[in-house]
């Protein structure tokens, strides 16, 4: 059972918060909005009640991990690549590239085109027992198809046509040229579904085979966004996850607040506001539209951006996620107990110092008058992960409707891809 909560009220409560009144004149629009997502065939809202590709992605990445193979590689980039990468940051060993601590292979994701990452991969990977996992939704993507042509030359340089067993592509089942590799190669494939875009395809095969290659229990993960879904449908528009899209909407266009900062309070959440800064700003920044998202990660950044929000512009909202229990602690030691600035610290815990950081943000965040709320996670499970997820999707599309935007597109991507294309000579640019 996920156990993830919300707290708004320090958006609704601090001075300059958003006031009882909206909250109710919006209510109608809320809840059309709310009603249209439960109503739609949206397929990022089916994916947690549908087994069978998380069953097919788990027989693959069995047959991965029984293979003996060392390496992983991932080549994807935006949608077909945070949300993998959120799911082994948040719930594998923190260094699941170098060892896990779920058994399978080291996990890489080659993302960027940065040839220096790439050149990294490949100088750590073992080329006889590396598999690669090609994904992308349309099959076409300049900096995907680029790091797999790589890393297909060096598969097949050590196996020859061997890489081709070593070798799995997450497509669109239909259409787009790695659909036609496949075809033509006989090359294993997993598909991504034609309803789900990119940034909510998570919990489809882009998400689930890296998860489970990392040892990461896919069921838990879809039964955590399932209760989300399921939580959803019963309350509508009196879902946090829902009424935190008007609270969001408000902030930003009824009181000029027009950033929204994810401050991760665990580094395992590190790449979980990453995911999310994508989700956010391509689903809604459109027609002048759209708050700014931002992620951060607390402990580290009191140290860097705190100063700003507290004491900056009045034009941010703060959002905390918060761990109750962290995985793993460990007990400071007593030692200089004669120094007042160390000594204190000996007999507490590294959690509890977070955990007390956390709550100490907050509150100063509180009485400074800046607004700030919180998404608390029991713990980093499976269970919670997936719910969490689910929840900023539901959020993000609801958050579409109110802003009057259409959250599933990326027309402002476009521009710069033909110009791309036109200079790398691909025939019809
Ligand atoms: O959310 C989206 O649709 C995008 O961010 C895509 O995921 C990204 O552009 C990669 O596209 P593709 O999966 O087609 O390679």
């Amino acid at each position: 059972m996920a156990e993830v909560s919300f707290d708004y009220r320090n958006l609704t409560e601090v001075e300059g918060g958003v006031r009882e009144a909206e909250l109710d004149e919006i209510k109608p629009r809320l809840e059309d909005a709310a009603k249209e997502l439960i109503e739609s065939d949206l397929g990022f809202m089916q994916l947690p009640g549908t087994t069978r590709y998380a069953e097919a992605s788990r027989a693959l990445a069995d047959d991965i991990r029984n293979s003996g193979a060392t390496d992983f590689i991932l080549c994807g980039i935006g949608g077909s690549a945070l949300g993998p990468m959120a799911l082994q940051k948040a719930l594998n060993h923190p260094y699941y590239n170098q060892l896990s601590d779920r058994g399978g292979p080291r996990i890489h994701f080659a993302e960027n085109t940065d040839p220096t990452t790439l050149g990294a991969i490949l100088d750590v990977a073992e080329p006889e027992s590396t598999w690669v996992n090609v994904v992308t939704k349309s099959g076409s993507t300049a900096e995907t198809m680029a790091n797999f042509l790589v890393v297909r030359g060096f598969l097949e340089d050590a196996l020859g046509d061997g890489y081709r067993e070593h070798t799995v592509f997450t497509t669109d089942p239909e259409e787009g040229f790695l659909k036609e590799i496949s075809d033509r190669e006989g090359i294993k494939t997993l598909p991504i579904q034609q309803n789900v875009g990119g940034r909510f395809s998570v919990l489809t095969p882009v998400g689930l085979l890296p998860a489970a290659v990392g040892g990461l229990d896919v069921d838990a993960l879809l039964a955590g966004a399932a209760q989300c879904v399921e939580e959803v449908n019963e309350r509508g528009a009196e879902h946090p996850a829902v009424v935190g899209a008007a609270l969001h909407y408000l902030m930003d266009t009824a009181r000029g607040r027009n950033v929204r900062v994810m401050m991760a309070y665990a580094d395992a959440l590190e790449r979980t506001a990453a995911w999310f800064v994508q989700l956010w700003a391509e689903s809604l920044g459109k027609d002048g539209k759209g708050s700014t998202p931002h992620a951060a990660v607390g402990t580290t950044d009191q140290h860097s951006q705190v100063q700003l929000f507290m004491e900056g512009p009045q034009d941010k909202v703060i959002e905390i996620l918060q761990v109750e229990n962290h995985p793993r602690d460990l007990e400071i030691p007593r030692a200089y107990e004669d120094l007042d600035g160390v000594g204190y610290l000996g007999g507490h815990t590294m959690a509890e110092l977070l955990n007390v950081e956390c709550d100490a943000t907050q509150k100063a965040l509180t009485e400074a008058g800046r607004p700030n709320c919180a998404i608390r996670l029991r713990e980093v499970s499976e269970e919670n992960v997936g719910y969490l997820l689910q929840a900023l999707e539901v959020q993000t599309a609801v958050a579409g409707t109110l802003y009057g935007v259409n959250a599933f597109n990326q027309p402002g991507v476009e521009a710069g891809k033909n110009i791309t294309y036109e200079r790398m000579g691909r025939p019809g640019y």
